[in-house]
């Protein structure tokens, strides 16, 4: 393990006003991103669509510091044959792979789950390192109802997010540790904030059980917020300080960076969110971004599957990475949006 490389790359990740595109759709999600804009998933619907983000030079080179890939995209090439792995280098943003197996039924403990995906592990991260990788993603499932989640499907979780981070640094690959709270369902905030607090504090005991090296790593929490169906929202304010405090009482401050999913909300209360809690607050860490469809949302919507949109695409793209990386300073006002 270089510990020097790890924290370099790690630093990289959450560079100034930048932040993480996430485009590791399985094949299943993305398939459900598609049929909702009713484009057909293949081979090259796949391929033109990621080929049009990573060609998207104002997000590229100035917002996006790194890109999580599936499998599939990692091994492939443009229409013009050029590795996509390399339209990533060229435009100066850091390639990475997201390696679980996904999330399946946890043993004995009806409606959780565990992620899978450790089995010859070593061995694919090889492999990934070869083929351009320097950082990677595992996603932990944690489910809020009345009962849930259980200590010990936050341990089973800890324990394998902690396995799959040891083994990611011993290949010279940096961990983001993902450990989603799931935002479904009609709770509160404060419920959200209590389990978010056990899940990372059951991660933050795994990690160093595990020997693993906190410096070398980006964690991806979810934010702390109500409940999609919890008709007494919290505003935006209220979830900048409950996220805030909660990962200032969780969170070592040897850990460079800390980037958020999405989770399923609207693009411009995900950068509202980020844009308030770096704009109020100090903090030890770096706070950025790591969204999937906060990131695509506009872009899928105004691409359509139609070669003829994909400068709009683009440009839908661009803006929603600057917008981010804005807020990843502090930055963003809501008046950009509608300048836009
Ligand atoms: P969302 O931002 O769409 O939640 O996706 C981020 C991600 O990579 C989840 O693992």
């Amino acid at each position: 393990m270089n510990k020097e490389q790890l924290e370099q790359i790690a630093n990289g990740m959450v560079a100034d006003g930048k932040g993480i595109l996430a485009a590791d759709e399985s094949t299943g999600t993305i398939k459900k991103r598609f049929d909702q804009i009713n484009t057909e998933s293949t081979d090259d619907s796949r391929r033109d669509y990621r080929e049009l983000l990573f060609r998207s030079e104002d997000a590229m080179s100035n917002w996006i510091s790194g890109v999580i890939l599936f499998d599939e995209t990692i091994r492939q090439k443009a229409k013009d044959g050029t590795p996509l792995v390399d339209l990533i280098t060229a435009a100066g943003s850091i390639p990475g792979i997201k390696v679980d197996a996904g999330a399946q039924d946890l043993a004995q403990s009806p409606g959780e789950k565990v992620t899978e995906g450790l089995d010859g592990l070593r061995g694919r991260f090889q492999e990934y390192y070869q083929l351009g990788a320097r950082f990677a993603k595992w996603r932990a499932v944690i489910n809020i109802a009345d009962h849930l989640p259980s200590q010990y499907c936050l341990n089973a979780n800890a324990h394998a997010l902690a396995r799959y981070a040891a083994l990611a640094q011993e290949n010279n690959i940096v961990p983001i540790v993902e450990p989603e709270v799931i935002m479904d369902g009609p709770h509160s905030i404060e419920r959200c904030f209590e389990v978010t607090e056990a899940a990372l504090n059951a991660l933050y005991d795994a990690l160093y059980e595990q020997r693993v090296f906190l410096e070398g790593t980006i964690l991806k929490p979810n934010m702390v917020i109500s409940g999609t169906e919890n008709t007494n929202r919290a505003n935006i304010d209220q979830v900048a300080e409950q996220t805030v405090f909660c990962l200032k009482r969780t969170v070592p401050s040897a850990v460079p960076g800390i980037c958020f999913l999405s989770g399923g909300q609207s693009e411009e209360e995900a950068t509202a969110h980020l844009s308030a809690m770096n704009a109020n607050f100090d903090m030890p860490w770096k706070l950025s971004f790591s969204y999937g469809r906060a990131l695509q949302q506009s872009a899928l919507q105004a691409w359509l599957g139609k070669e003829e949109n994909v400068a709009a695409a683009q440009s839908a793209f661009n803006h929603r990475a600057k917008m981010n990386g804005l807020a990843a300073k502090g930055e963003w006002q809501a008046t950009m949006e509608k300048a836009a």
